[in-house]
């Protein structure tokens, strides 16, 4: 199939494009973070967000095209993700994508930020024009902790979610108590390595019999506690505190998609997320999975954190079903996955 999709993602604080064919192949896929930006608030300011999104989008745009060896007027349709996400952000990207497909005069298709990722892990040369299987998937971001059962593209079943923080919101938290730059996923992911995971005891919530929801919440304020009974400028007790509260939270993550994956007899489970880049998460699921007979697909750390090439992705399925979005379609910032 010879389309081309141009994708583009603007639904927090990454401004991205990519190139994708029709197929799911993937042949471009830029980048620009903004982490420098909001680093020093020790979070995202949605309005730096939105204007440094309207700064880079055009040239973003242009490299993906570029970089892929495809001309404009070679775009079959222009995707962009409608949410959910911060208003002011989404509106740039899908607003370019709009005005795009207005003067070219080609479609427009609003898509979900949550079904990029969902379908991220399948992206890969294997995977190009298959269809998705029936199987769990754990999505696990910096705005989202949620379990699903996905039978096909579209068809989505919710599990499970957090009912206060998700699982990278309470890494970024943590980290920030504990005076880590911001993003606090990747930094105590760095600092957690050789650490002693018993050194402190955190707790890990709702693991009663069959329940799929999460919480973080208790476990950041049990990491609060303890700051004023620790010496945090002791590289040891810094790495335990890392090790003991990132072991807390993939333990729950762990067991809960295993779990998940019994009840919906499904022989498979889906790992999506900026959290899923968590080193400590691949090696536990990839261990537990191997045990209990069940096939682990992990995105790959650069479709992990936010892309416009999942987004491209998860358009080319849509395409091929032949959905077309009204260029009235507005963004949302709550958009669910599941009606
Ligand atoms: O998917 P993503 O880029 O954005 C959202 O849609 O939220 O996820 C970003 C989140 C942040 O909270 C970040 O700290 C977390 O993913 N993260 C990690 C790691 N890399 C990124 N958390 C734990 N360990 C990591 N290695
Ligand atoms: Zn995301």
């Amino acid at each position: 199939m010879s389309d081309y999709l141009l994708a583009l993602e603007t639904s927090c604080d990454e401004t991205a494009a990519a190139v994708v064919r029709a197929d799911g192949r993937v042949l471009s896929s830029e980048v620009v973070t903004q982490i420098d930006v909001h680093r020093v608030y020790g979070g995202v300011v949605p309005e730096l967000a939105s204007r440094n999104h309207i700064l880079h989008m055009r040239g973003i745009s242009q490299r993906a095209l570029d970089a892929a060896g495809i001309s404009l007027s070679e775009i079959a349709a222009f995707a962009a993700t409608s949410g959910p996400g911060l208003v002011s952000s989404l509106l740039i990207g899908s607003t370019m994508a709009k005005a795009l497909a207005l003067s070219e005069e080609k479609p427009y298709l609003a898509i979900n930020h949550l079904e990029g990722h969902l379908l991220s892990p399948f992206m890969g040369d294997e995977d190009w024009g298959k269809q998705i299987p029936d199987h769990v998937a754990l999505i696990v971001s910096g705005g989202h902790t949620m379990l699903l059962h996905c039978r096909r593209v579209g068809d989505y079943e919710l599990l499970g979610k957090t009912r206060d923080d998700a699982a990278g919101e309470a890494f970024d938290k943590v980290g920030k108590m504990l005076g880590l730059p911001y993003p606090g996923g990747p930094e105590i992911d760095k600092t957690a390595r050789g650490g002693d995971v018993t050194a402190f005891e955190f707790p890990r919530s709702m693991m009663e019999a069959g329940n799929l929801e999460f919480s973080f919440s208790g476990l950041k304020t049990a990491v609060l506690y303890h700051l004023p009974k620790i010496d945090l400028s002791s590289e040891t007790i810094l790495k335990n505190v890392c090790a003991s509260f990132q072991e807390a939270v993939v333990d729950v993550l762990v067991e809960k998609s295993i779990r998940a994956t019994k009840l919906c007899s499904a022989k498979l489970i889906s790992v999506s997320g900026g959290v899923s880049c968590n080193l400590r998460l691949r090696e536990k699921l990839t261990e537990r999975c191997s045990k209990e007979g069940i096939t682990l697909k992990l995105a790959k750390p650069n479709y992990s954190t936010d892309n416009a090439a999942m987004i491209g992705f998860a358009a080319s399925h849509r395409w091929r079903a032949g959905m077309r979005s009204e260029l009235e379609t507005d963004v949302s910032p709550n958009l669910r996955l599941m009606n």
